[in-house]
């Protein structure tokens, strides 16, 4: 028998796809509470995502990310966590959301993502030149890691917040009732 989906729901995807703003939106929602992997780490190092790449490496930021994860899954319950963009990339990452909740892949594509991380300047994997291109070759890579962990995939990019909102909840709710 399956075990029981755990009362969370867990936001993956690309950068850009929308995955803090939905996270609040839908918390607010469902009177969950809501977490942001990215935040979480930022206060927990008082230091920048950017700046952890450029002292320490990504390895470095990954490490912190899976040990996260761990922490936040042994009590998380009625909560929306957000999670990095390269979160679910590795294997043990993954086996990991799947148990924590009901995960949903927010899907944007390249034209999409392009335009929403235009001027960005708080991401460290697209600073430079070819935005365009890194975009297309990393989504290639990430997308089919991303459908893989998910419970539910929602193509976001003619929906608003609040559609992309309805269409979770409306998914979620089913599952857990
Ligand atoms: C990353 C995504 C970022 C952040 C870091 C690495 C990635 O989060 O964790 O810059 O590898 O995709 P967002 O997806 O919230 O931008």
């Amino acid at each position: 028998m399956e075990p029981k989906l755990k009362h969370n729901i867990i936001l993956v995807g690309f950068m850009g796809s929308g995955k803090t703003s939905v996270g609040i939106r839908l918390a607010e929602r469902l009177s969950y509470r809501f977490r942001d992997t990215d935040q979480v780490l930022e206060q927990k190092a008082g230091d920048t995502i950017n700046h952890i790449f450029s002292v320490h490496g990504e390895e470095y930021f990954r490490n912190l990310e899976t040990d996260l994860l761990n922490e936040l899954r042994l009590g998380m319950n009625q909560t929306v966590l957000s999670t990095g963009g390269g979160l679910p990339l590795r294997e043990q990452n993954g086996k990991l959301l799947k148990e924590m909740g009901y995960v949903v892949y927010l899907k944007a594509n390249k034209q999409t993502t392009v335009k929403r991380l235009k001027g960005d300047t708080s991401r460290p994997l697209l600073q430079g030149e070819e935005l365009e291109q890194k975009v297309e070759k990393m989504l290639n890579i990430r997308s089919p890691i991303y459908e893989q962990v998910a419970h539910k995939i929602i193509a976001t990019d003619d929906k608003t917040i609040n559609e992309i909102v309805h269409y979770i909840m409306e998914s979620y709710l089913k599952q857990i009732y």
